[in-house]
Order: structure tokens, then sequence, then C-alpha cells
């Protein structure tokens, strides 16, 4: 059966078919405005940034949700942050990234695609800065995509209700972790065993919430996507 598992899925694999994958790509539109340059640059230097897929999807919930306040945890060089800037000039974006020379990054990168009156970058680990804005943003995000360390992405939501509208959506992505999640099998150096107890600790968590609604896919690297209703918590 093992055995079988392996052929048939590959060790180390992406999560989606890369047939389907590469022939759903085809649809994928380069962005204008400097972002498909920073999405180049970003995958030749190796950083991890959102998926082409998952970026469409993202796109749709945003188009439908029309979020104004969004916040992200994980900048990275700000690519993520300022697609979301490019969908609508009514959305206000807090983006928190701990690495110095990454956020240095991802200002110049802002700077540069002209959003930084709409993208406020703080520099630090999420789980203070979440704290910090607690004082000044109670209640105001209406959108949160968690994109950073996972094993910390129980605190980052415990965190981040408090700084949400009823009725937000959060989008946590990676929660797969190249299938790793499902299946040990994909933890081929045995590496990732505490990332890996994190991430299906954290699954059963949102998934057993009475304020969340979520919903699981894979899609990307595996995105939860999770409605809040605070009333019902
Ligand atoms: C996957 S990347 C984010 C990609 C970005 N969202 C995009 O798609 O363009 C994750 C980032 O989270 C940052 N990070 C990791 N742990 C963090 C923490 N505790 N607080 C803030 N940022 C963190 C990492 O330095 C890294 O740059």
């Amino acid at each position: 059966m093992k055995k079988q598992f392996r052929k048939i899925y590959g060790i180390n694999m992406n999560i989606t078919n890369e047939i389907i994958t590469e022939y759903l790509n085809k649809f994928y539109f380069e962005n204008t405005n400097g972002l498909s340059q920073l999405r180049k640059e970003a995958e030749e230097n190796r950083v991890p940034i959102i998926l082409r897929d998952t970026e469409l999807l993202l796109k749709t919930l945003i188009l439908l949700m029309k979020p104004q306040n969004i916040l992200e945890i994980g900048t990275a060089v700000g690519y993520s942050s300022s697609f979301f800037a490019s969908l609508s000039d009514d959305i206000q974006i807090t983006t928190i990234e701990s690495n110095e020379e990454t956020y240095n990054k991802a200002i110049n990168n802002i700077n540069k695609l002209g959003y930084k009156d709409r993208i406020n970058v703080c520099l630090g680990d999420a789980r203070e800065v979440l704290e910090e804005l607690k004082k000044e943003h109670s209640s105001s995000f209406d959108f949160v995509f968690i994109d950073a360390a996972k094993s910390h992405y129980r605190s980052f939501w415990d965190l981040s209700i408090p700084l949400i509208k009823d009725e937000s959506l959060i989008v946590c992505d990676n929660i797969l972790m190249k299938g790793m999640t499902a299946s040990d099998e994909y933890d081929r150096f045995k590496r990732h065993k505490t990332n890996i107890r994190h991430m299906r600790d954290f699954l059963d968590y949102i998934n057993n919430l009475d304020y969340a609604q979520t919903t699981t896919l894979a899609v990307g690297d595996g995105l939860a996507l999770s409605i809040i209703n605070k009333r019902r918590g």
C-alpha cells in the first residue's frame, strides 16, 4: 500500500497535480504595473510568495468581499500586500514582517510600486506587533491573510480575533505543507515533525470553533478559509 501510495503521488510533491497546475496557470494573467516583475524577481531569488493559483483565489475573494482594511501576517518582499493594494484604491493594508532585511526590501518595493500610502509595513514578530495593534485597531480589519511561521498559526489566529470585525474572512496559507500535514510520508527526512504537529493541531482547532466556519482547500500549498461570526463564540 505504501509503495503504491508513493508511486501514485510521488514523494516531496506539490499537493496539486503538476499537469493540471500547469494547464490552469495558463489562465493566470500576468499583472501589470511592476507586480509581474516583482513576482519574477521573488521566484528567481526563491522568496516564498503566494503561488499563482492562490493569488487567483485571493483575488476572487477580495473582489467579492470588498474588504477595506486587510491585515497580513508575513510580508516577505511585499508581493502579496502590493497585489491586494492593486485590486482596489479603497483597500488599506497593515502587514507584519519579522526579518529586518526582508522588511527593508518590502518597503523599497512598495514605494516603487506606488502603494506606500496604503500599505503600512510593521517590523517585528507578529505575536508582539498584533498585541500592539490591539491598542488602535480593535475590531477594525475585515480580511486577514496568515502567511508566516507555520508553528505559530494558532497564536497569529488568536491574536487576530480581537482585531477583526464580525463577518470577516481569515485565510491561512500553506496549511498542507506540501502534503506533510496529510501524511508523514511526505516528511522524507523527518525534519518537520514539530511543524506538522502544530499545523494538525491548528487545523483541528479552527475546524472546531463555534464562531468560525472553515473550509480547507487543496489550492496552492493548501488554504483554510474561515468566516468569523463572533456572536456565535
Ligand atoms: C511565506 S513568506 C510571506 C509571503 C508573502 N505573504 C507574499 O506572498 O508575498 C513568510 C514571511 O513571514 C515572515 N515571518 C515568519 N515568522 C514571522 C513572525 N513571527 N512574525 C512576522 N513575520 C514572520 C518571514 O520572515 C517571511 O518573510
